[in-house]
């Protein structure tokens, strides 16, 4: 296997499937802490909690006692500010000093913009709305998450907004957030939250858009700054048959990419140019150094903890040579014509058997109109080869009348062929957009009636587009068991992704200032153009990480009916508290969000016990 991009995952504050482990099995140990990160070296101590009990490690064993015990009723919500059991705030500044200053209290970045906020600062709110983009500021806040419709819209973030006598509050932000760098950061984090029964929140580093790093009235856990890396030449794990020797990585949780890398990406699956020749990122992963919900720092790999590693991996790129192209026609059926080509072609060729990426938007155009735009990306590949595998394609396309265009090289009339690109992880902001997703099966490219099908679903969802102002995005990848890495077989992800072809997306871009009714009446439509893309994908999935948390079945759709049952075991095995919540993660149907303001999904309310 290739092994330059096995990565051995130091990821601290796992989602939402968090444990205990009492004790460490020594021989790993040794395996770990050789020549570690610093971010794993300093870990929490029962010297450090001293006689501060807020953040004592917990027991899982005696945790179902402990609650009808020591506790007389269970809670039926989280702790909320302003609650008679919310830390007062000499308990907040004894935590920040175990913490050793890492505990801040944000406002939200636009909080500027509003004349009777406190925080008001005109020319600050000049930067954030016309060059914070330009800049890696949206990144390194520690409350934003890039959809604003998760937070419930509180804060806005227009030029209207400085006209319209709104307010800004905090809503689904967080309460307090630790700014961690260390394990022992998250250690208390979570002990203090489990203790003191409050919402725990992670937020790692780059865009989420399914409201998983926010909650109204939570400790948020932000991990942006674990950024360490090391490069292990020569790494073996295991001995025997099963065994991994090989070139490694150890990364800090934080690493971007703009995503944290080992961070909710690997945990919900992972997709990269690389999936069609090397994996997903959950295929990735060597072993976990994980934070769970009683506050222990542990190993997870195919050894140690093996049901914990199973979960985190899916139970949540390389060099490329990418070739630019668009599709421009005015006739409707010619421009779906050429869209239905590069579509088949690409299932076909480009990622089942040329090892590729296809990513794709289709945009409505001002004035009528659709225009595809595509980036075809191959690993390992020269010039020459990445033309020879796409010619047929514009063979085709010609034959067709179609004309690919954009960028034409002047001597072939083919779209030209560039070098290797990297984002530069600017150019972020805050966005309103809600994602519809399909991972669409290997099964639809195999016949021409099924074929005919999903091009329809996908030709009336996107024409749809033109009057609610969304666009279609398809990423088209092969992550098949066969291109997995070790140790293959026995991680979380959804099964759905063994089969796709596409992952197909709604781009749902609602303005800013819609009202909740608006965003619930535009929520059922919505639903009724996804439910094509399901109509022609029976038992197929979605990915989680891009998905609407309004999914309907999202146990089946997001994890796979079989993988569903195994986690919620390990789930209620390792984290008896549900501390670890989060819309639409394992075991979450327990718990739901009274979010006060009536949009779909939003995390601005308290979290409660759902039964
Ligand atoms: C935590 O302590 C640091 C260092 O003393 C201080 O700068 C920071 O404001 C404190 N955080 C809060 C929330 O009070
Ligand atoms: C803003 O807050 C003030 C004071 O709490 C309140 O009187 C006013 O109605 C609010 N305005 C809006 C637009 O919500
Ligand atoms: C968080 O901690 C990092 C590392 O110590 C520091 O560079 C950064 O300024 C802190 N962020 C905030 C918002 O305090
Ligand atoms: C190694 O494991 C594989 C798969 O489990 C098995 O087929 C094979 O017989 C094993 N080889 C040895 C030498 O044990
Ligand atoms: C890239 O291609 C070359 C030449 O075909 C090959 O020797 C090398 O192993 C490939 N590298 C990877 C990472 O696949
Ligand atoms: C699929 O669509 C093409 C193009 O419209 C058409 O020629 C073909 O007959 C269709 N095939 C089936 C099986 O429906
Ligand atoms: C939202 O903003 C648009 C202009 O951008 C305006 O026409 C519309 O009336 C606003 N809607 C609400 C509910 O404020």
């Amino acid at each position: 296997m290739p092994s330059i991009q096995t990565i051995v995952a130091v990821l601290l504050g796992a989602f939402s499937l968090g444990v205990s482990a009492t004790s460490f099995p020594e021989q790993q140990e040794r395996r770990n802490t050789k020549n570690g990160l610093l971010a794993d070296s300093i870990q929490l101590t029962e010297q450090h909690v001293g006689d501060f009990s807020a953040i004592a490690f917990g027991n899982r064993a005696s945790a179902g006692a402990e609650t009808t015990a020591t506790k007389p009723p269970q809670q039926r919500c989280r702790v909320f500010p302003g609650d008679s059991r919310w830390p007062p705030e000499k308990e907040w500044t004894l935590l920040n000093s175990s913490l050793d200053g890492a505990l801040l209290q944000p406002q939200p970045a636009y909080a500027v913009c509003y004349p009777d906020h406190p925080a008001y600062d005109a020319a600050r709110c000049l930067f954030l709305l016309h060059d914070a983009r330009s800049t890696h500021f949206w990144l390194d806040d520690p409350l934003t998450e890039l959809a604003q419709w998760t937070q419930g819209s509180t804060c806005l973030a227009t030029d209207q907004t400085m006209v319209q006598g709104r307010n800004c509050t905090r809503g689904g932000f967080p309460e307090y957030v630790v700014n961690a760098t260390v394990a022992k950061h998250v250690q208390i984090a979570v002990n203090f939250a489990r203790n003191k029964g409050l919402r725990l929140v992670i937020k790692n580093t780059g865009h989420d858009f399914g409201g998983r790093s926010v909650g109204a009235g939570s400790l948020s856990v932000w991990v942006h700054h674990m950024k360490e890396m090391q490069y292990i030449p020569a790494y073996t794990i295991g001995s025997g048959n099963g065994s991994y020797t090989g070139m490694a990585a150890r990364l800090g949780t934080g690493v971007e990419a703009t995503v944290g890398g080992v961070g909710g990406w690997v945990g919900g699956g992972g997709h990269s140019v690389v999936s069609s020749t090397l994996g997903l990122g959950a295929d990735q992963v060597l072993a976990l150094r994980v934070v769970t919900a009683d506050g222990r720092y542990v190993t997870a790999d195919p050894f140690t903890n093996p049901d914990l590693f199973f979960a985190l991996r899916g139970g949540g790129g390389g060099p490329s040579e990418p070739t630019t192209d668009a599709i421009v026609v005015r006739d409707a059926d010619a421009f779906w014509a050429g869209v239905g080509l590069y579509y088949r072609f690409c299932g076909n060729v480009i990622e089942a058997s040329e090892g590729g990426q296809g990513f794709s938007y289709i945009y409505p155009q001002a004035g009528g109109g659709l225009r595809l735009t595509t980036t075809s990306s191959f690993l390992n590949r020269s010039r020459d080869e990445v033309s020879r595998i796409m010619q047929p394609l514009y063979t085709s396309l010609r034959r067709a009348r179609v004309l690919a265009t954009a960028d034409a090289d002047p001597t072939t009339g083919n779209p030209s062929v560039y070098g290797a690109s990297r984002r530069s992880g600017n150019g972020y902001q805050p966005v309103n957009t809600r994602y519809r997703s399909r991972l669409l099966p290997r099964a639809n490219w195999a016949d021409d009636a099924r074929w005919n099908a999903t091009m329809a679903a996908i030709r009336t969802a996107t024409e749809a587009g033109y009057d609610e102002g969304f666009y279609f995005h398809g990423t088209l990848t092969s992550p098949t068991r066969e291109v997995a890495g070790w140790p293959g077989e026995g991680n979380a992800v959804n099964p759905a992704w063994r089969e796709n072809l596409m992952h197909a997306m709604l781009m749902d871009v609602q303005p800013d200032n819609y009202t909740s009714q608006q965003a619930r009446d535009r929520d059922a439509r919505m639903q009724r153009y996804t439910g094509l893309l399901r109509d022609v994908s029976p038992g197929a999935g979605a990915y989680i990480n891009e998905a609407d948390p309004g999914e309907p079945n999202w146990q089946q759709a997001f994890f796979g009916s079989d993988n569903y049952a195994r986690l919620l075991q390990v789930k209620r095995t390792w984290d008896p508290w549900s501390l670890f919540w989060a819309p639409t993660t394992v075991g979450s149907e327990g718990w739901r969000v009274e979010a006060v303001d009536g949009y779909p999904n939003s995390q601005n309310g308290r979290l409660c016990r759902s039964d």
